[in-house]
């Protein structure tokens, strides 16, 4: 009898991890709550909020699960992880106070500079701070963030004074205070290191593209796709992040009373000579980094998943395969704002890997769900192709956007130029 695993979430990263873990070996049942059109297709969906912790409890309970897998940050924040080891479930996920990392940016900043993890330098902006004086310190661009879990909206990157000085203001209202960090120039890529008291293993770092626009202009998003490995992080690169980031981070998390047991998720700046910093933590796995990552491990996922949960990573270190992913967002009209929803998918929405050779391609569903038997859109990413190849990561984007292109949504769009940091057109 294999295990029984409940996915908490329904966007594209629980997707992926719901495909991953069908494909392990030790498990017979996955749920996930709430999921959404993809994830039926392949698992067992429960209609619960991912936000709700007590009915999310009770979910895990009813099924008599072996594993929880805590996708978003929102319920981590709220304490699942905790509720759910306070009645012996394991849970792949950090308590509340470990995902204050990502709740609290305040907080990550003050562990940071504690162990002096390179980062950029803060200040911390109130009703009483000389704004003027504030901005005018290190000059455009501007970086401000608000303390508050915004799902990726709370930060604001501009060349302009006053739209800098509007959000700080409008900021402070609102959350009595506002974050302006130093900006950091260079080239981002994400890290995904698996964590827990007993040790911790990076997976193959990735690539997003945060900009809505080719050429990474425009507003920021959840990620409009994303590549991996990422030729940026070098081996000295990845070298300097282990032992200056996320060593020290490790030895803090493992000395406090309760272990951090999930991702952490390490977001990099890598400055032009090679000198890497942190622009963030989170405490999950990034969306929609899992799609490029998860088809990467070549281990049981589930293993992994539930070694971390259960504080035993070092007994069992994952493998990996040498080859290339890609992932190609498709965002419903209007997004990043609020988007058009309900509308009609139509072509290839299987997530049935399409093997070809040395490769194959899926659609990894993030914002669909049901209406009158059609898969509709509910969300602003609706959907990504993924491609997947043993050759190249231009065979990955060839098999991505050909995957892309048999789906259809009016009014929908995706970036074109996905990987462009490493590809030519
Ligand atoms: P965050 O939510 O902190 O990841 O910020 C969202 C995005 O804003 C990041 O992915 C970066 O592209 C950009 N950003 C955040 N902080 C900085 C910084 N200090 N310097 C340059 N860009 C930043
Ligand atoms: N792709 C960015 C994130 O997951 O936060």
């Amino acid at each position: 009898m294999g295990r029984t695993v409940l996915i908490v979430g329904g966007g594209g990263r629980e997707h992926a991890l719901a495909i991953g873990l069908v494909e392990s070996p030790s498990v017979s049942s996955v749920h996930v709550a709430p999921g959404n059109a993809g994830t039926s297709q392949i698992a067992i969906n429960h209609p619960v909020s991912a936000a709700d912790v007590n009915a999310q409890v009770e979910l895990a309970q009813s099924l008599d699960v072996d594993l929880v897998v805590v996708g978003p940050e929102a319920p981590l924040v709220a304490g699942l992880s905790d509720a759910l080891r306070a009645i012996g479930i394991p849970s792949f996920g950090p308590h509340g106070t470990g995902a204050m990392l990502e709740g609290s940016k305040r907080f990550a900043k003050q562990v940071m500079l504690e162990l002096e993890i390179p980062t950029a330098g803060v200040q911390h902006l109130t009703i009483d701070s000389n704004l003027d004086e504030a901005v005018d310190r290190w000059g455009a661009p501007w970086v401000v963030k608000r303390d508050v879990l915004a799902g990726g909206k709370g930060v604001v990157v501009t060349e302009n004074r006053d739209e800098a000085l509007d959000f700080i203001r409008t900021s402070i209202e609102s959350d009595g205070m506002v974050l302006l960090e130093e900006f950091l120039s260079g080239e981002e890529a994400s890290m995904l290191v698996m964590m827990d008291e007993s040790g911790f293993v990076a997976l193959p770092c990735s690539q997003d593209h945060k900009r809505v626009g080719e050429g990474d202009v425009g507003l920021n998003t959840g990620g409009m796709g994303a590549y991996a490995p990422a030729p940026v992080v070098t081996e000295e690169v990845h070298n300097r992040a282990i032992s200056e980031i996320v060593e020290p981070m490790h030895r803090y998390l493992s000395s406090q009373e309760i272990p951090y047991r999930g991702c952490l998720y390490v977001g990099l700046m890598i400055s032009l000579d090679g000198a890497p910093s942190v622009v963030e933590y989170n405490v999950r796995f990034g969306d929609p980094e899992t799609q490029v990552t998860v088809p990467l491990i070549s281990s049981d996922l589930c293993d992994l998943l539930l070694a971390v949960a259960e504080g035993n990573l070092s007994n069992s270190m994952p493998t990996f395969s040498n080859s290339y992913a890609m992932t190609v967002v498709l965002a419903a009209e209007g997004y990043p704002g609020p988007p058009v929803k309900g509308r009609k998918i139509t072509g290839d929405t299987s997530s049935n890997w399409v093997i070809s050779s040395d490769g194959k391609s899926t659609i990894h569903h993030a914002g669909t769900g049901f209406s009158d038997g059609d898969i509709v859109s509910t969300g602003g990413r609706v959907l990504a192709a993924t491609g997947i190849s043993s050759n190249s990561l231009e065979h990955a984007r060839e098999l991505a956007y050909k995957r892309l292109s048999e789906v259809d949504l009016e009014g929908s769009f995706y970036r074109s130029d996905i990987g462009h940091k490493v590809l030519k057109k």
